[in-house]
């Protein structure tokens, strides 16, 4: 039997800094717990829902330079302007045409075409539509003006997007009816720890461990996690034409 003191179970919690806290959160109910990566995984591989998917990613690395952008000037720590200035160039392919994320993510999106949904039901497209509106809205400053809401989204942001690059590198890898050089945006992001270990470091020097600008960065975090769950319900009904069983986000 284990008996927690709570004394110094919430010592030990005060000693944490926002960041680890989200980190701690989000590794232990990983967005890929989502019933679309469960059954995903548990089917052969399913070419159509890795279209869903990706096809519905595609809006979102389209608008990250112009998020990030958007971001550098709302923040006034300058070692955190320097880490998204190098994300930015990162996503901009570091002055190569054909290295820029969005550009990389529209070839793996042409070499799912054969199995592109069609419906007439549904938008296949509308899930990434919606969400990259609504990051827009964050980015902007339009759905909480606090750029510690912002931040707090974007630690949990980074937690999940690892999560998801890792999952589905280890699910392209189980197909062989299409060529793995299709799939380059997700080695590349299966391999950017390091600069995601800067971020981090700086995000938990300078975010808030108590008080109202804590409870910003934990509603931020907690608003990106309702969002993705609910476009990942919309990609699960895109990709299996019915609606997900009804998991706890
Ligand atoms: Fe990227």
């Amino acid at each position: 039997m284990i008996t927690i003191n709570s004394t110094t179970l919430s010592t030990e919690h005060s000693q944490l800094s926002a960041e680890d806290i989200i980190v701690e959160n989000c590794d232990k109910y990983p967005i890929t717990d989502h019933p679309f990566f469960q059954r995903l995984k548990s089917e052969v591989p399913n070419l159509k829902a890795y279209w869903s998917y990706f096809a519905n990613f595609e809006p979102l690395t389209v608008r990250v330079p112009d998020w990030f952008a958007s971001l550098l000037l709302r923040v006034e720590n300058m070692e955190l302007k320097g880490l998204l200035s190098m994300i930015i160039y990162d996503e901009l392919g570091r002055g190569d045409l054909n290295k820029i994320h969005s550009a990389l993510m529209e070839k793996l999106v042409r070499g799912l075409d054969r199995w592109r949904v069609q419906s007439n039901s549904i938008d296949p497209l509308a899930p990434g539509r919606t969400l990259a509106q609504e990051f827009d809205q964050l980015y902007f400053g339009k759905v909480d003006d606090d750029e510690l809401f912002v931040l707090g989204s974007i630690v949990a942001g980074e937690v999940y997007g690892g999560q998801m690059a890792f999952f589905m590198g280890e699910q392209v890898r189980r197909q062989n009816q299409v060529e793995m050089s299709i799939f380059e945006w997700v080695s590349i992001h299966e391999e950017v720890e390091a600069d995601h270990a800067n971020i981090s470091r700086v995000m938990s020097e300078i975010l808030p461990t108590s008080g109202p600008g804590f409870e910003s960065v934990m509603a931020g975090a907690k608003w990106k996690r309702v969002k993705f769950w609910r476009w990942l319900d919309e990609i699960y009904q895109v990709a299996y034409s019915e609606k997900p069983k009804l998991v706890q986000v």
